[in-house]
């Protein structure tokens, strides 16, 4: 029988009724003390019908900011805000995992009392910040390196998200290894040029985001964790002397451990453009036998052809969830789709984020 996006599938502890995940976003909506609001309740309720949600990128240490108005895990009232987001979820029928975040050196002296954000190696991204003081993005400052002795300690970090997401409520967490953060700034040669043994050969510079994996394993259990990579990416000024070899050794490490999933995403027209990696998410393939993730630009017969050929177990959409709360039914109904809008994605309040219209307005309201 051909696979679809609707048939159930088991993605380590977790049975899924679809194959149509939430991919993380970042929405800078969170309130004071990084506290997520009522707003971000009935956002991620609203969406509850995917297969699974990953909630987006969370700091696990004021350390780990990067933006302003994102999301913590690490303080009680994080948890309490996080708890009525996750028990919304929950009572709608859905289920959805916490995305860790560590932003590294993608942060700016500003969050951090004008002390310099950390790194692996003092390497600042040749570009600007986001705006996040009204003066339309600063460059981006030379990142102090992590000593030797800290990196334990970062790596604790992510051990007490992930304890605190389990306070929280959620079913499970994602490592965020993606899109030039922390863990991808070890991981790749363009930012790490450390000469000790998180520096180096690839299985030094994996070894960061391998310790994170082994260390939140140790409190979630593998089946309630998954790693988000991002092999071809260039944002974040990211690059790799041999992207392919080093992926591909982080991707067979991490499948040995028996993730829950992978979430690996292909290469996006921007990174066409800037002639990045651009690698082919077939080239990894091979590697992973846990459940994988697919994403980057999929639509509705996109994602049918993969799941279908096994390209992917399941696949995420980002800015299709992002703006289409009940893409499941939509994509079933052959329903058109509404249209993201750029200019509300971060920041703001209900606007762009809770206002996004249901297909069947009854069915907005029905699974409250
Ligand atoms: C508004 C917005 C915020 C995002 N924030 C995150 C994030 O916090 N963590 C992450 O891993 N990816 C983030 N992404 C990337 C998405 O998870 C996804 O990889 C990307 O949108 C490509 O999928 P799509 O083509 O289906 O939109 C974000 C994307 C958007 C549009």
């Amino acid at each position: 029988m051909t696979t679809t996006l609707w048939t159930p599938v088991q993605v380590g502890a977790l049975e899924l009724p679809n194959r149509m995940v939430m991919a993380p976003m970042t929405r800078n909506r969170a309130g004071a003390g990084n506290v997520p609001t009522e707003l971000a309740v009935e956002y991620y309720r609203q969406r509850a019908s995917a297969g699974l949600i990953i909630g987006e990128g969370t700091q696990v240490s004021p350390q780990g900011v990067g933006y302003p108005g994102t999301p913590g895990i690490h303080t009680p009232e994080q948890i309490a805000g996080w708890r009525q987001v996750t028990d919304a979820v929950h009572a709608a029928g859905g289920r959805m995992f916490l995305q860790l975040w560590h932003c590294g050196r993608v942060s700016h002296s500003f969050f951090h009392g004008g002390e310099l954000p950390v790194a692996p190696s003092p390497i600042a991204i040749n570009a600007k910040t986001l705006q996040f003081r009204g003066d339309g993005g600063v460059p981006f400052e030379v990142p102090r390196p992590l000593e030797r002795h800290e990196i334990p300690q970062v790596i604790d970090q992510f051990r007490l998200g992930a304890i605190a997401a389990q306070q929280a409520g959620f079913d499970g967490v994602e490592i965020h290894g993606a899109f030039g953060y922390l863990p991808d700034q070890f991981l790749q040669d363009g930012s790490n040029q450390r000469t000790d043994d998180y520096g180096g050969s690839i299985a030094n510079r994996a070894r960061f985001l391998l310790e994170i994996a082994e260390t939140v394993i140790g409190v979630w259990g593998a089946d309630r964790v998954g790693v988000k990579l991002s092999p071809s990416n260039t944002y974040n000024d990211m690059r790799d002397s041999n992207p392919v070899a080093t992926f591909g050794y982080a991707i067979e490490q991490l499948n040995a451990m028996k993730l829950a999933y992978l979430h690996i995403m292909g290469a996006s027209e921007a990174d066409l453009r800037h002639g990045g990696n651009a690698i082919p998410l077939a080239v990894f393939r091979p590697k992973v036998t846990v459940s994988l993730i697919a994403n980057q630009d999929y639509d509705r017969e996109k994602a049918m052809a993969a799941v279908a050929s096994g390209d992917a177990d399941l696949v995420s959409f980002g800015r299709l969830f992002l703006a289409n709360p009940d893409l499941p039914a939509r994509f079933q109904h052959h329903a058109p789709l509404n249209l993201p809008n750029p200019a509300t994605f971060y920041g703001g309040g209900a606007e762009g984020y809770t206002d996004y219209p249901f297909w069947q307005p009854e069915l907005a309201t029905a699974s409250s």
